[in-house]
């Protein structure tokens, strides 16, 4: 890949906070933080974390097939997966054009996430655990009425039958609240929370005690709450 599309497929936003949170608390083991380009953010971890940068696209199946081939040959197996990547179109076109924008956003945030779901399950320990990143609730909080809700309207769809259907593993899916990152800076204002702040639901359902809760989403009840997050009705 060209230094120019390395430097604007940057694995950032909140798949990056969540990354540095590990570094800094851990618990100890390997993490594989992916991103298209594969670039090595250099996080350093006193803690028994070490990171492998692999290249990750959910548009692509086989790039998805091959990290968890690569995972399954040098781990065995996994303990947790977030399914963090994501793409908003804020202002889609109209008309037919529209249709493609919407394609793109379902195609990233539904398919790629199921795709990773079903390539990764045969390779999750017992006891394990998918975290998926859901939408806040769009219109009311200024989110466009886009494929964007709908896509994510799906993520919540698939971790209800994923989680009936894998009763060994803590299928949830949550909404970070409105984060300041390339996405959420996209509705105009400034919003309310920090990267570091929006990983706190995820890193809760990844590595904290949440009993045997599974197949719901979480979320604070305003998008600007710094809390860990509740099951919510969605
Ligand atoms: N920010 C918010 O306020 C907010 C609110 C509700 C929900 N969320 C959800 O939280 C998640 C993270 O969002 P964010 O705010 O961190 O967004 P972001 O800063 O825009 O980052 C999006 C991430 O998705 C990755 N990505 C996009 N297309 C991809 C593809 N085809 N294959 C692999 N990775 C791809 C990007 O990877 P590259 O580095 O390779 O570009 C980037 O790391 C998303 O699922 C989003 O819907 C965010």
């Amino acid at each position: 890949m060209s230094q120019s599309l390395q430097e604007q497929y940057v694995n950032r936003g909140i798949g990056h906070a969540i990354c540095r949170l590990i570094a800094e608390n851990g618990p100890s083991g390997i993490v594989y933080a992916s991103s298209r380009a594969g670039v090595d953010l250099a996080l350093h971890s006193t803690r028994g974390v070490y990171f492998r940068y692999a290249i990750l696209d959910l548009t692509n199946p086989s790039s998805i097939e091959h990290l968890a081939w690569i995972i399954k040959d040098e781990q065995g197996d996994m303990d947790v997966l977030f399914n963090v990547a994501g793409l908003n179109i804020m202002k889609p076109r109209t008309g037919s054009r529209a249709f493609a924008d919407n394609k793109k956003i379902m195609d990233v945030n539904f398919h790629g996430t199921l795709q990773m779901c079903l390539a990764f399950l045969p390779i999750m320990k017992p006891g394990s655990r998918i975290q998926s990143a859901k939408g806040s609730r769009a219109a009311q909080d200024g989110w466009p009425e886009s494929g964007y809700s709908v896509s994510k309207a799906c993520i919540n769809a698939m971790t209800a039958i994923m989680a009936r259907e894998h009763a060994d593993i803590l299928v949830n899916a949550c909404c970070p609240g409105w984060v300041s990152t390339e996405m959420g800076k996209q509705v105009g204002a400034q919003p309310p929370k920090s990267a570091i702040e929006g990983a706190s639901i995820p890193l809760r359902l990844g590595f904290e005690d949440i009993g045997h809760v599974r197949g719901r989403y979480w979320a604070n009840d305003f998008v600007g709450d710094t809390d860990n997050g509740r099951v919510q009705n969605w």
